[in-house]
């Protein structure tokens, strides 16, 4: 067994273990990628100061998101099909951050259902909610997330249309895999893999199946997204929800601090400056680079959390010094799953806080709820009024 020290390692290992469409579907980016690139390598770029000779005893990375307390910064980003990069992964993913102590967010396309999560955790989890054609299958979707006692509902705001990610579809992507030659090729070299999914009845999107009328295709996403999610959506719509919903409501996808205002406007509890992991609009900023003029902009009225390109401890605070509350990690998370089940869920949390922490120390704090700009060197980063 290699020894993990870095989510990178994670990556590699789950490269090796999970089938080529899956590892794909989760390491990729929109069209060019530039983006998808862009949310790693502008984290890059902004530096850090060290301070010494500060007491650095006694640190705590404990925070409260939307109400809830966590143990660090940090949540797991709704990601779909979870469940095949591991078997069960969405109820895995739960467990591991329940006993880790930040929450876990569910996506409307997973592979284990709502009920699935909830009947193998104790702690409440958040559920991801797109918008949809089928009203009464929201509704019944938003019921089922409140008697499964979901503490927050997460929707996400930029995937009415769908960004062409060429692997997924040179890959012929589909859940579970169809049996052609190349899959059972490919397949017959992820024995672990193969062994899990034997072990499981989830193969499919649970959530869906039994629950949605008139969609011709369960296995494919493209067309599910195509049949499915609603271009119309708009800010009264986002008003139905948070009056159906009633609890906590997150707005995910927010990149323009027009867009940022109107989310506080709505009443919403927090927002997550998300391009989606550069899944979406390819030549869209990097999530870093968008999130100070939003957090500058609204984060007095409203909470202010970013997604995208987090790997490491270290991006964490970084989006914490330039406003950030939370953030949200998709595919450190994945990569995790996809390496070593439960397991490397755990590692990939520990790997983050450890890092925070440490990083945290050098800068000379000793609580992350008092880290600001002042740990970053001047001009490594975009201010509000664009790059410096
Ligand atoms: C494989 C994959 C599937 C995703 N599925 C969803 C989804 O179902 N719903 C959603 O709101 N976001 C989804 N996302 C976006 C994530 O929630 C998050 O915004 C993104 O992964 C953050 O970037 P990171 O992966 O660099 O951390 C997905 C991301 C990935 C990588």
């Amino acid at each position: 067994m290699p020894v993990i020290t870095c989510i990178e390692d994670l990556r590699v290992l789950a490269r090796r273990r999970v089938p080529r469409m899956f590892y794909d579907y989760a390491d990729s980016g929109s069209w060019t990628e530039g983006t998808y690139r862009a949310n790693e390598t502008d984290f890059a770029r902004i530096l850090l100061r060290q301070r010494v000779a500060v007491n650095m005893e006694g640190r705590s990375l404990r925070t409260t998101l939307a109400g809830q307390d966590c143990a660090m910064p940090v949540v797991i980003a709704p990601t779909g099909l979870t469940g095949m990069q591991h078997a069960d992964g969405e109820i895995l993913g739960a467990r591991a951050a329940e006993a880790f102590g930040v929450p876990f967010t569910l996506s409307t396309m997973s592979i284990c259902s709502i009920e699935d999560i909830a009947a193998h955790t104790k702690a409440p989890f958040w559920f991801q909610l797109y918008w949809m054609r089928d009203r009464d299958f929201m509704e019944r979707l938003i019921e089922r997330a409140k008697a499964a006692r979901c503490s927050a509902l997460v929707l996400t705001l930029d995937l009415q249309v769908l960004g062409q990610r060429h692997k997924d579809l040179k890959n012929g992507m589909t859940a579970p895999p169809k049996p052609t030659l190349a899959n059972l090729i490919n397949l017959a070299m992820k024995p672990r893999w193969c062994l899990g999914m034997a072990g499981t009845r989830r193969h499919s999107f649970g959530n869906l199946v039994g629950h949605a009328k008139g969609v011709s295709d369960m296995s494919s996403l493209g067309t599910w997204t195509k049949e499915q999610f609603d271009p119309r959506l708009s800010w009264d719509d986002v008003a139905w929800i948070k009056q159906r919903w009633g609890g906590r409501l997150i707005l995910k996808g927010i990149m323009e601090v027009a867009d940022a205002k109107l989310a506080a406007d709505s009443g919403a509890d927090a927002i997550v400056v998300s391009n989606h992991g550069g899944r979406q609009l390819d030549g869209a900023p990097s999530s870093i680079a968008a999130l100070p003029a939003i957090a500058e902009a609204v984060g007095d009225r409203i909470e202010v959390w970013m997604d995208g390109g987090i790997r490491s401890g270290q991006d964490v605070l970084k989006a914490v010094a330039l406003g950030a509350r939370g953030t949200m990690i998709g595919r450190a998370f994945l990569y995790g799953l996809g390496a070593m089940g439960q397991a490397g869920v755990t590692r990939a949390l520990e790997i983050i806080r450890n890092e925070l922490d440490i990083t945290m120390a050098f800068t000379g704090h000793t609580d992350i709820r008092r880290v600001g700009r002042e740990i970053l060197v001047p001009g490594s980063y975009r201010g509000a009024g664009g790059p410096s």
